[in-house]
């Protein structure tokens, strides 16, 4: 099976700068670091309430990586100016407020189709690739493929849920889920992607789906690197990520 992209979210790196109000730890620093140790892109999030990553990071982020940049965003006109201005090489549209949300946690893309169409044609047309961070829901992708996204990120958050807290049951039923709707949006053309609060345990099963290109996994990365260290820590779910696709590290 091909090579699955690692995409690491270091928005939880600026959540700890910014709860002393200081310069360390720097986000930057920890996405170059996360380069050496094998990520295949580098994931953040830029909220409208700047609670961890800002406007200063983004920036910096887009002068030194050599890895693109996974910019993720709510659908605002402050943020699509800033996604026109720095170019990045994909931009995910990712909830922010309650009511932009289905049940399940994505973005309610179905309701709003018109006006995401709108807003993703500008970001597109400045060669960006735009990603839809969705629920696994049939309605949610064919929403996402009528509006022109060339990718979608399935959202995971549900079945590692229902793993942490033990619902073996609902685990099993989002797994099936997730790697239906895997087919279904690949099916369409459509790129497909995954990740929310992926950890070791939980990221192997849906690293298996063949569909899946790219993972983008942050605040367990973040936290492990506490014990270990962030290159240990990413270069363990690398290695679980590519067991679980039958690959070896000489493949
Ligand atoms: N993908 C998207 C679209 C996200 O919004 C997030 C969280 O910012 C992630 C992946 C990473 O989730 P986590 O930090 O739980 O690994």
């Amino acid at each position: 099976m091909a090579h699955l992209r690692l995409g690491v979210n270091i928005d939880h790196v600026a959540t700890v700068r910014n709860a002393r109000g200081g310069a360390t730890p720097d986000p930057v620093r920890a996405a170059k670091l996360a380069e050496e140790a094998g990520a295949d892109g580098i994931t953040a999030h830029l909220r409208e309430d700047r609670r961890h990553i800002s406007d200063a990071d983004i920036e910096a982020l887009m002068d030194v990586l050599d890895r693109p940049l996974n910019f993720e965003m709510a659908a605002t006109p402050e943020m699509q100016e800033i996604a026109l201005r720095h170019k990045p090489h994909a931009v995910c549209i990712v909830p922010e407020k309650r009511e932009e949300r289905t049940t399940e946690g994505g973005l309610e893309v179905a309701r709003e189709e018109n006006s995401l169409a709108h807003f993703i044609a500008p970001l597109r047309d400045a060669g960006c690739r735009v990603s839809i961070f969705i629920a696994a829901d049939p309605r949610q992708i064919d929403a996402a493929h009528r509006i022109g996204a060339q990718v979608i990120e399935l959202h995971t958050g549900a079945y590692c849920d229902a793993h942490a807290e033990g619902r073996l049951e609902e685990r099993e039923e989002e797994l099936g889920k997730l790697r239906q709707m895997a087919s279904y949006a690949h099916g369409l053309g459509l790129e497909v992607h995954a990740g929310h609060g992926l950890t070791y345990d939980t990221v192997q099963p849906v690293a298996a789906f063949p569909e899946v290109v790219e993972l983008n996994i942050g605040h367990f990365l973040v936290g492990e690197a506490i014990f270990r260290g962030l290159t240990p820590a990413i270069a363990e779910m690398r290695r679980l990520m590519d067991a679980a696709r039958g690959l070896t590290a000489a493949e």
